[in-house]
């Protein structure tokens, strides 16, 4: 895998993997939403991967929307202040939603836009995210899809980014920065 002098990528989830419990989430959404349609909103840009893997494994009347926050700046460290970049292009009110993120870290950009989206009336919200890292949360929040529960460690590939680059790598993993 080609990288930069100095950084590091370790695999830690091979694209088998991901394959397969992005199947296993996608079946879980078909049987919660059985007969209904639901509304995936992606959270440009790191769930792009993952929601277009995701869409396809759903066998349901599906419709897409795409929101996008910043809250890193270019670094791996969070500025702790969320800002909507791109909103949503149509209403959700009456829906059912799922917020499709790529990652929950904090929770901050996660209790951020519940919080957005709540406001606009869906019928329901849930929560889609391909990877946890629960150690780091400050809000309160929990996904109710995950796809992989993984260490305190700073992950990229599959649509997850190091100063935007590494999004796409097929396999997730673990980026490290030596100072050499
Ligand atoms: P939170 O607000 O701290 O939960 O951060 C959520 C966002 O930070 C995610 O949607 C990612 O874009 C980014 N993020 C958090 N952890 C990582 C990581 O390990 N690698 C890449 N991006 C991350
Ligand atoms: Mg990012």
């Amino acid at each position: 895998m080609p990288s930069r002098g100095g950084e590091k990528l370790k695999i830690l989830i091979r694209r088998a993997a991901i394959q397969k419990r992005v199947r296993e989430v996608a079946s879980q959404i078909t049987r919660d939403y059985k007969g209904q349609r639901v509304h995936l909103i992606g959270v440009l840009k790191g769930a792009c991967i993952f929601l277009s893997d995701l869409v396809r494994e759903i066998n349901l009347d599906t419709s897409l929307d795409f929101i996008a926050v910043s809250s890193y700046g270019k670094g791996k460290e969070s500025s702790g202040q969320v800002r909507v970049l791109k909103d949503l292009d149509s209403s959700i009110e009456d829906l059912n939603v799922i917020l499709v993120e790529d990652i929950l870290d904090t929770g901050v950009t996660l209790s951020y836009l519940l919080r957005v989206l709540e406001q606009r009336k869906p019928k329901t919200l849930r929560v889609a995210a391909l990877l946890d890292k629960p150690s780091r949360r400050l809000k309160p929040v929990k996904g109710d899809y995950v796809g992989f529960t993984i260490p305190n460690e700073f992950v990229v590939g599959y649509g997850l980014d190091y100063a935007e680059r590494y999004r796409n790598l097929k396999d997730v993993c673990v980026l490290t920065l030596s100072p050499d």
